[in-house]
Formats: structure tokens, sequence, C-alpha cells
């Protein structure tokens, strides 16, 4: 093996790149190789052909770039296949060898590729109506080169092929604003198909399309009142000639055993109805119905961006529970987000119920906070005298705990399985270290993501919600794209923010996306998600295309707020979610919080006017950039004339007010900065480190407190464990991240208010400060092309360590403390460096790739952190001054 050798050709973001939307991908490989500082000089990329043959080649270009490079052949047409091949130059004159083959197609790029038409069933279709069924019988009379499906519908479909399921997809074609968007999924069906007869079967439940969504009963129908199928198979024979197989009049439907199939409320199947051989040849359906032509418009159709829906992990029960009403309920010791596996045995019409919740109460299903959704499965057994083994389809439920009634004879945990489902991105990002709490709040992050990244990054996965809450991603955005490769369902979800942003008259994007509430006014920290987590992508994975589609959808709405603001660019003439959640904030009254939310809102347009100037500056649009810098300047002395004190007092003076003053660079001279740093560890010191922030303060507390000097007490504030603070749930058994700091009390009761989830990911963005300042692991450039490694130790941890997989390749940060020493050791992919920061205060060390390590005197601060002695209660017998 070559000691140098290129690998993992990507094409923009995609990890599967069949059927792919762009017909000039850019590509990124990585390096392997054991040579240190390996950096690279230049590059050549051919395609070959079908045949193997050598359709292109670029010539070498001389260029260290080895990540989202443009592409440098003729654009890919429709349907076109190429097998793309890269070697690369470092120091030496002779290349690597060519890397393995990595094969991209093309989807169907123009609107006119489609012959298919959207086909909706041939009866009224009722608001949770059986789930639709439709067919259509071929026939393949030559041999088959290859076979492409091209897919989608309006509502969830599944598909087969001779009665074997097409493709392993969940809930495809996935969810994005309809009116503007449709995904479609492309699946190679070549050894699916058969000489003679063949039969194409589907299934079509209403999804997000038509189904109830949102709080207080929801909206149906939102995007449509029909569901509908468009399927376009394509088959090329061996002698050259295509054969398409496409919806239209010639499908049949009827109600499948599917009679009910709700996102929130769950799936009814009665095995009894099932049509057997229904998606098989030969087949008679001559009393389905025949299928109706919906109208289409094909523009809408675009290729995914990223990864689908998957199955992606199974768990089994890990108890059996008699509750005290005497019902039977199973724990899988996890909360998550997906559905049951079941297999029953036993007579037809035995009917199994299954109901999910997050939590016990009193030892019972804890279902209040799922408000108005029902999360209920029912079974109806076909009686075949075998195990009849049933998993839904098109629903999901954010559950640890499912009660199951009607079972046939004792329920044994060999009888069902949890099934977990969400996008199904590569895991990038690990987090390690000595005290185990931290540990389990870290793996209730990871767990946090993957129940809510479904398609959209949602609130939460298991209430009448599951929505795209602006708010929730743009804190959240930098922990995710540290823990997986999130770029792709963010790419495009982005897209969607900005099409509904700049389709709203007012140019203020929707406060969930896809918009299902029809509320679009402005709110800090929420809107900003169309600065911030196209800014935040840019640093994780240096995608400035990114950007450049963005930059209009992030100039508007800086435009927008500077006139919410008026001239004297305080933004407070409207309502503010603030900085919500707050542990002040009472049950019923989230927004109700220590920090005013005008100074938020305030903050807020100083960062958002900030990035788009820095980002005008990249796009090499000057005069942008010198006018929104312009205008940061002025909200920001704006914000100091307000909210800042000549001493360096910040108004509220919480907790959150002063990690935003600090870490949005807010406060006009040193002398004012370090005031404020002293006085938010004062105000730690005070609420004996409990934590005092909601969704706007969190990602930012620890930061601050470091950038103080404060690192302990920033980490005696990460350890604490009463509430509220960050490991309190942890004590309390939580397996993934709270909405709130108590969603369960600690006498174990639910928090009585109506918006309780134990599932949710803002307040885990604590991560990233772990992931970047306690192990030591940041971006110095734009998708670590350069790192920055700056641990800083305390809290009493022997060690800490993080492992991310960049785009050049994985990179690690850690350190172990040693009798009297600190062993930092960094791990640097090759075609990078880092620039090192020891806590000893010595120069910073610029490194090149490969394995370091350093080793210095060091001594643990002080752990806990000495207390200032006003911020003691006094004790009894004190004396007054
Ligand atoms: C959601 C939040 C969201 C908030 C804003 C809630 O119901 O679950 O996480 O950001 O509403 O109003």
């Amino acid at each position: 093996m070559a000691s140098v050798q290129v690998t993992s050709v990507r094409f923009e973001h995609h990890d599967e790149p069949l059927g792919i939307g762009e017909p000039s991908p850019r590509l990124s490989w990585r390096v392997t190789t054991a040579e240190p500082g390996w950096l690279q000089a230049g590059y050549e990329v051919r395609a070959l052909d079908d045949a193997g043959a050598v359709a292109w080649t670029s010539g070498r270009i001389d260029s260290g770039e080895s990540h989202l490079v443009p592409w440098p052949g003729p654009p890919l047409g429709s349907r076109a296949r190429l097998a793309v091949q890269v070697r690369a130059w470092g120091a030496a004159t002779e290349p690597t060898p060519w890397s393995d083959p990595h094969a991209v197609e093309a989807g169907l790029l123009a609107p006119g590729d489609w012959t298919a038409e959207v086909v909706a069933p041939g009866w009224d279709e009722e608001p949770e109506g059986p789930v639709p069924a439709f067919r259509r019988e071929f026939q393949i009379e030559r041999s088959v080169r290859r076979a492409r499906l091209y897919a989608t519908a309006h509502g969830v479909y599944e598909l087969w092929l001779n009665g074997v399921r097409v493709g392993d997809h969940v809930l495809a074609p996935g969810w994005t604003s309809y009116h503007h968007r449709l995904r479609y999924q492309t699946y190679d069906v070549t050894g699916a198909l058969r000489a003679g007869g063949n039969a194409l079967g589907a299934l079509v439940a209403e999804g997000w399309y038509r189904g109830r969504l949102g709080f207080g009963g929801g909206r149906r129908d939102i995007w449509g009142d029909r569901t509908g199928l468009l399927v376009q198979l394509e088959v090329e024979y061996e002698d050259g000639s295509v054969a398409v197989v496409a919806t239209d009049g010639s499908w049949r439907s009827a109600p499948s055993a599917t009679t009910l199939a709700s996102l929130y409320d769950g799936e009814t199947h009665d095995a009894r109805r099932a049509h057997a051989g229904w998606a098989e040849p030969g087949f008679d359906d001559t009393a389905w119905a025949a299928v109706l032509s919906q109208p289409l418009d094909a523009t809408r159709l675009v290729a995914p961006d990223g990864p689908p829906v998957r199955r992606t992990e199974l768990v089994e029960p890990v108890a059996i529970l008699r509750t005290p009403s005497g019902k039977t309920i199973v724990d899988f010791g996890q909360n998550l987000v997906g559905r049951l596996r079941i297999r029953p045995r036993g007579p037809a019409g035995t009917e199994v119920v299954l109901r999910h919740a997050e939590v016990l109460e009193d030892g019972e299903l804890g279902v209040r906070p799922l408000r108005l959704v029902k999360a209920e499965d029912r079974y109806i057994l076909g009686g075949t005298g075998d195990v009849e083994e049933w998993e839904p389809s098109f629903t999901f439920h954010g559950f640890r705990y499912a009660e199951v009634s009607g079972w046939p004879g004792e329920l044994s945990p060999a009888d069902l399985t949890a099934v977990v489902c969400h996008s199904d991105m590569r895991r990038t990002g690990w987090f390690s270290c000595s005290e185990p709490l931290l540990e389990r709040l870290h793996d209730n992050v990871v767990w946090a993501m993957r129940g809510n990244f479904l398609d959209v990054p949602t609130d939460c996965p298991q209430r009448d919600e599951r929505l795209g809450w602006t708010g929730d991603l743009q804190v959240f955005a930098p922990t995710a794209s540290f823990l997986y490769d999130c770029a792709g369902v963010l790419t495009s979800w982005l897209r969607d923010v900005r099409a509904e942003q700049l389709a709203s008259p007012t140019q203020t994007p929707p406060l969930v996306v896809p918009d299902v509430l029809g509320w679009a006014f402005p709110a800090a920290a929420w809107s900003d998600v169309v600065t911030i987590a196209p800014w935040v992508l840019y640093e994780r994975y240096g995608d400035l295309e990114l950007l450049r589609r963005q930059y209009d959808s992030m100039v508007a709405w800086v435009d927008r707020v500077a006139e919410l603001a008026g001239p004297d660019l305080i933004w407070d003439r409207h309502f503010q979610f603030g900085d919500w959640l707050d542990p002040t904030a009472p049950p019923e009254a989230a927004a109700d919080t220590r920090t005013d939310g005008a100074l938020v809102a305030t903050a807020y347009f100083a960062r958002s006017a900030r990035i788009v100037s820095t980002v005008a500056d990249l796009l090499g649009e000057e005069e942008d950039a010198k006018r929104y810098g312009r205008l940061a300047d002025d909200v920001r002395a704006a914000f100091a004339r307000e909210y800042v004190t000549p001493s360096g007092r910040v108004a509220s003076d919480s907790q959150t007010a002063y990690a935003l003053a600090l870490r949005f660079d807010l406060l006009p001279d040193p002398a004012r900065r370090e005031r404020a740093g002293d006085r938010l560890a004062e105000l730690v010191h005070t609420r004996d480190y409990h934590i005092g922030t909601g969704f706007v303060g969190t990602p930012l507390i620890a930061d601050a407190l470091v950038d103080a000097g404060q690192t302990q007490v920033a980490y005696r504030l990460l350890l604490e464990r009463t509430c509220p603070s960050f490991l309190y749930p942890v004590t309390m058994g939580a397996t993934t991240v709270w909405e709130r700091w108590d969603s369960m009390l600690p006498d174990g009761s639910i928090n009585p208010g109506e918006m309780t989830s134990f599932n949710h990911y803002a307040l885990g963005a604590i991560a990233d400060w772990l992931h970047r300042t306690v192990a030591g692991l940041a971006p110095a450039a734009p998708g670590y092309r350069r790192l920055a490694v700056r641990p800083r130790p305390g809290g009493g941890l022997t060690h800490a360590r993080a492992v991310h997989e960049t785009p050049y390749g994985t990179a690690a940060a850690g350190w172990s403390t040693l009798d009297g020493e600190l062993l930092v050791s960094v791990t640097v992919p090759p075609n990078t460096t880092a620039v090192v920061e020891l806590p000893d205060g010595s120069a910073p060390v610029e490194v090149g790739s490969g394995d370091h390590e350093f080793r210095i005197a060091y001594e643990p601060a002080r752990y806990p952190p000495p207390r200032p002695p006003h911020t003691v209660w006094p004790k009894p017998g004190a004396e007054g001054e």
C-alpha cells in the first residue's frame, strides 16, 4: 500500500450520491498518510464512464484545497453516471496513486424529465381514513442493463417491487416546505426486476402533507387534501432501448390493511384485511378502484441534499413492569424516537394496543406532556397461527415506556423491540472524560439530537409539535455539527427557511419551518437562525456556497430588524421569546425570564449584522461589508448606551445578560468587560452554582466565564447536581435532554407546565463547550482546515478527550493529569494544521498533521473555586457590620 492515499471521495454533502440534484457537484476527499506534516500541493480529478474508459481529466490543478472543490468537468446531464478518481501531490514530485473510483449519478434535473402523473386513490378520502394502496403490473421483455425508480408522494410512501420493499427509507419523501420543494428519491432496482410479469405496489399515508400538525388541535390538509403517488420507473435494456413505467391512469387503488396512520396519533393495522400478494404480479385487482390524476408542478421536484430517515438501531426491553393499576409497561431504558416492532401469535381479531410515553408518573404512563397526541398503535392479528411480526410504517413516537394491552398470552421481553428512526447521518463527534455524570450528559445530548433530527431539525419528538422551530436549531447548530454530519439535513432545511422567508411579504422567516403555524412574527434568536445557522455551517463544514445561497435571506432579515428597531437601534417594541425557559420562568409563562427580551433582541441584532458584514466580505460584496459593519458598530454602541452602565454592569443583571454582552462583544472597553466578567462569576456564586439561563444564555455562559478568566467557576456551574443545573436531570435518571431544567421535579412528578418535553435539544447546546474547551477541539479556520486546540482542564477532572471526523480526516484533542504534569495529546489530519495553546500560558505552537504530545508542569487550579464571602448566606450568629 502506498504511504499516501486519497480516500473517501464525496460529492457535495452526499453519502449516497445516487440521483443527486447538482449538475456540477463539488468534490471532497481525504488523504490518509502517516507522513507527518503532509500538505497538498495539487490534485487531479478524472472521470470514468460505465465501461471504465476515461471520460475526462482535469489535469493537475495546483491547489491545496481538498474539500468542496469545484467540479472540474462538463456538467452532468439528467441520469448521467460517472465514476470519479482523485490523486494528489504533496511536496514530492510523484502523485499519490489514483483513489478508488467513486460513482456518482445525477437524478432527474429538469422538470421535463418527468412523464409520471401524481395519482390519488379512486375514492373520497376522509381525514384519518385507511391508507391507500396503489399497484400496477408491467412486462420486462429483454435483458436489463440498469433500472432506476424515481419516487415521491403527497404524503409518505413505501414501495414494493415484486413483493420486495424498495429501499429502506422511513417516512419518505421526508418533510420539506412542499409548496416550494418536494423531494424525490432515486432507487437502483436493477436486481429486483424479472423477465416477464412484474408488479409495483405502493402505500401512501397522509404524513406531514395532509395530516394534523401543530398544537391546540393543529391544522390538517396544510399542503393538500388528497394523498398522491408519483413513480417513474426507467428501465434501460442491454440493447440501449428504454422503457418507462410511470404513475398514470392505468394504476389501481384500494384501501389497505392499515386502517389509520397519523404521525401524532399512531397507526392501526388490521391484518385480517391484508390483500395477500398485492404487490406481486398475477394479483387480481379487478375489484380495485381506478386512480385519479392530480395536478403537479414538476418545477418543485428536487433531489435530496442529505440522507433519508432510516431505522438506525434496535433497542431491547430492559424490564417489564406491572403498574399500580395493573397495566403492563415495557421499559426500554432509553428515551428514544421511533416505534415498536412486535411479534404476537394468537387468534384472528386479537387486538394489541401499544401506548407510548417518555416517563412514568406515579408508576403509570406519563401521557399528559403529549397533549393532544394519542401515540397509540393497534395491531389486529390475522390469526395465521404463526408469529405475526409488525411495525408501524407511517408514524413515530418519542418514548422510553410502552404500555401493552391485549397481548395474546404472557408478554415476554423477546416479543418486542424498539426501532430507533432518524435522519441517517454519519456520526462524527465523540467526547469522554473522567466524570461519568458528564459523559451521561453528553450521551443525553447525542440522543436528543437523534430524536430531533427526523428529516427536519425539530423541537421535540413526542407531543403535538415536532416542528422545525428556528430558535432551537439556532442554539444547537454548533453542537449538532460536531456530533453528526448534518450538513445535508441542514442545507435542505435552510433552503426551505429561505424560501419561506423570501415569500413572506415582510421577509420574516416563519417561526417553524416548514411553516405549519402561519406564525411569522419576528423573534430574536429564533428568526436569527437565518444568519447564524449558515454561519455555523460555514465554520464547521467550510461551505462557502451555502453562504452565497443564503445571503439574500441573511441580508433581508437584518434589514427587517433595522426597520423594526427604528432609529435608536434598540429593538424593544415587539414580543420576544427572549431567554426562553430560564429556570425562573413560571411553568405557564416560558418567556417571563430574568433577562429583558429587548436586551436579547438588541444583542442578536448586533450579532446578525456583524455576521452579514463578515459574510459580505467573504463573498466580495464590499459595499455590504462596510454597510453592515457600520450597522453592527452602531447597534453595539446603542446596546452599550441603553443597557451598560459606565462601570460595566449590564441591565437585567442576569447570567444571560452578561453572557450575551461578553460573547457578542457588546461591551465598549476592557475595563467594562472585566467588570462584567467578574459580575457574571459573582452571579453564579450567588445562585449557588445553579444555572440561571434559558435557550439564549445556555450556549454562551460557560464560554463567557472562561473568557473572563473564571474557568473553574464554569466547571463548578457545569458540575452542580441540584435543581436547576446541567447534571440535575442526569441524577434524575434522564437519558435525553429535557425542555426545562426541571421537566421532572425533584419529587418525581412531571412539571405542571403545558409545555414539558423530555426530549428537547436546546439546553444540550452546552456540549459544544465540552468539545471546544473542556477537551479543547475547535475549528480555527472554516471546515477545520486549521484546528484550535485549546484545552482548559479543571473541575477536578483527570482526563477529557474529543474526537471529530473533520472534512480532512480524524482530529482529536485530549488531556490527562499525571503527578504534577499535564499530558496533552493532539491528532491533526493530513492537509491541515493546528494551533495548540496549552493552559500554562505558554506561546501558542503551530503543528502539522500527525500525532503530537505535549507535557507541561501542571498544578490543578483550585477547585471548587474560592467563593467571594458576600455570596455566602451568613452563618447563624454572624455579626452584621
Ligand atoms: C417549542 C420550543 C419553541 C417554542 C417557542 C415550544 O412549544 O417546543 O422549543 O422554540 O415553543 O415558542
